[in-house]
């Protein structure tokens, strides 16, 4: 069981390892997209850019980059992923809405 830490919610919760963040965020009803963004994003297929978040710490916890994030996410910081795109590997604080 890994822990995920939601810096602006001030909430920590567990997910299973090998999860994936977007659906734990989800499940958590911790929200990801900023305005309409829920209602008009991809869904999950690493296609919109919207789900996007930036680790705050446990990077080494995540899977690595997806093409999909090495192409929606090449002119941001190292530490940004997108949740629909990240395997929960271990405990990790994340900073939703960047
Ligand atoms: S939901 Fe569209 S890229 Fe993640």
């Amino acid at each position: 069981m890994a822990a995920i830490i939601y810096q602006r919610e001030g909430i920590q919760v567990d997910a299973l390892e090998g999860t994936n963040l977007r659906e734990v965020s989800i499940g958590a009803k911790v929200e990801l997209y900023k305005a309409l963004n829920k209602f008009l994003c991809c869904n999950g297929n690493g296609d919109c850019g919207t789900c996007v978040v930036d680790v705050v710490a446990g990077e080494d916890n995540l899977s690595d980059r997806t093409p999909a994030e090495q192409r929606m996410l090449a002119r941001k910081p190292k530490t940004y992923r997108l949740a629909c795109q990240t395997l929960i590997n271990g405990n990790a604080t994340i900073q939703t809405r960047p």
